[in-house]
């Protein structure tokens, strides 16, 4: 089928790949000349696993590139529109891009098209859609408005396209349900996964995929309140943590008790300095406004948000707790994107600590395999330098700090480490060592919702004592 992905983000750019991986002829279509000219020389602009793969794989026959996006619509069956939706000042999703690229459709039908909703947009979006088309011309008979929500994690997104959980369709119409389902045949029909070029199969992937058909509107509602459950499930267990910590309890043995109550899931139950990225906070506050102006007061997400920002001052609690005075201190931090296996650093609870940090007196070195460049762009503070590796950033700094689940941290020699601290002190919000294990090594560990770890014979380290 030939179709159109309008908007060549970390969205439109995986799904884009993934539809022609699928078999399909995609235009992708962005109004940035620059990306569309890096993209058809074959750079992939974002670090997502199978991406660059599948880019080279395609971009030569199925996938092409354009600035022009009333060529693309004359062209394509199915327009997917993935633009962002970006927090306006009040909260709610800015959804002037969505706007804009209705009105280029508009213009350029003259058959059938199916236009989709891939964005994040509140519910009645794809109403809006239809009524702005409908004013700039486009024949009534000669489209559909559907939605069709993407569950794509960053650093996984290819795979969580290719092997999703499920996909959800939105259709008002059968025609236009039709389309859709065409679109997705070769994953919920599994054709793609007898192809000898598949990516592999992760771990736990169901396959064929579940297809679930609704409307729009419960399409659009399930988009946000997937993400804000999952936001609340991280929530609610870094407030279980907090408690854990005040009686001396393990949260990572609770998890384990609750996670697997098959009811619960242990997925979304790690605890650790909050969640970040471009979607879960905007999507809160999104999701926050849908339900405000529906006239619905759900209280939960204002505290699901509360609890996830309290969480960095929790971390920056622990900082102060092993160092006393942070002024004039030297910290090695690990990870400053919003988590690990991407360079993004977006909404990142790792850069709003360091950033805290520095406002404190801090120096800081700073070590990420992926995100440091982009951090440089947004922390422009002399005291903040960054290191080429874990051990550089340790080199003679009063202590240690984890704020990434990069898995190359949880992999760390701990003798080398030790030697090039200055304090064998390790905080570390992610939880990624066994807290013995570390006070084994000789080194001082925090982590969140755990015990403390001090090694035996260094009264000079111990917590209680100072
Ligand atoms: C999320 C959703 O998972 C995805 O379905 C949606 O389409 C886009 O938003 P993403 O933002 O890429 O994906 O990251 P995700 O892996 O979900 O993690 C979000 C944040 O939560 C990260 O900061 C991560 O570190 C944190 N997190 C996640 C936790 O703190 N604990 C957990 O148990 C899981």
């Amino acid at each position: 089928m030939k179709l159109a992905v309008v908007g060549s983000g970390h969205v439109g750019l995986v799904a884009g790949a993934c539809f022609a991986e699928l078999g399909h002829e995609v235009i992708l279509v962005d109004n940035d000349p620059a990306r569309v000219t890096a993209l058809q020389r074959g750079e992939a602009p974002i670090h997502e696993q199978f991406l660059p793969e599948l880019l080279e794989r395609h971009r030569h026959t199925r996938l092409s590139f354009t600035g022009d996006l009333a060529a693309a619509v004359q062209a394509s069956r199915v327009i997917f529109i993935a633009v962002g939706t970006p927090p306006a000042e009040d909260g709610a999703a800015d959804l002037s891009y969505v706007e804009s690229v209705a009105r280029g459709i508009a213009g350029s039908i003259h058959s059938y098209k199916v236009v989709v909703e891939k964005s994040t947009v509140p519910v009645y979006t794809s109403n809006w859609i239809r009524t702005i088309m409908l004013r700039n011309g486009a024949p009534p008979e000669l489209f559909d408005v559907a939605s069709n929500p993407e569950f794509l994690r960053e650093g996984s997104a290819v795979a969580d396209f290719l092997f999703p959980d499920r996909i959800v369709i939105g259709a008002d119409t059968v025609r236009c349900a039709t389309v859709l389902r065409d679109c997705y045949l070769p994953l919920a029909g599994g054709s793609y996964y007898l192809c000898p070029g598949a990516i592999p199969t992760p771990d736990q992937a169901q396959v064929p995929p579940p297809l679930i058909e609704t409307t729009a509107k419960s399409s659009e509602l399930i988009k946000h309140a997937s993400n804000a459950f999952l936001a609340m499930k991280i929530s609610y267990i870094n407030a279980v943590a907090s408690i854990c910590e005040s009686v001396g309890a393990n949260v990572e043995q609770v998890v384990r008790g609750i996670g697997s109550d098959s009811r619960i899931g242990p997925r979304f139950l790690r605890p650790g300095i909050g969640y970040g990225g471009s979607c879960f906070p905007k999507d809160l506050t999104a999701f926050r406004a849908v339900a405000r102006e529906s006239g619905c007061d759900f209280r939960l997400l204002d505290e699901v948000i509360r609890i996830n920002e309290e969480q960095r001052q929790r971390f920056l609690g622990k900082v102060r707790k092993a160092l006393w005075i942070l002024k004039g201190k030297r910290l090695a931090v690990l990870g400053l994107a919003f988590k690990g296996g991407t360079d993004d650093v977006r909404e990142s609870p790792a850069l709003a600590i360091v950033q805290a940090l520095l406002r404190e007196g801090c120096e800081i070195a700073a070590y990420d395999p992926a995100a440091a460049s982009r951090a440089a762009e947004i922390i422009t503070d002399q005291r903040l330098t960054f290191a080429k590796s874990a051990y550089g950033a340790a080199e003679q700094a009063d202590a240690l700090l984890i704020l990434t689940d990069w898995e190359e941290f949880a992999e760390l020699d701990l003798s080398r480490l030790h030697t090039a601290l200055r304090y064998p002190i390790v905080i570390d919000g992610r939880n990624l060592y066994d807290p013995e294990k570390m006070a084994e090594n000789g080194l001082v560990y925090l982590s969140m919702g755990r015990p403390d770890a001090i090694p035996e014979k260094r009264t000079d380290l111990n917590l209680k004592a100072a």
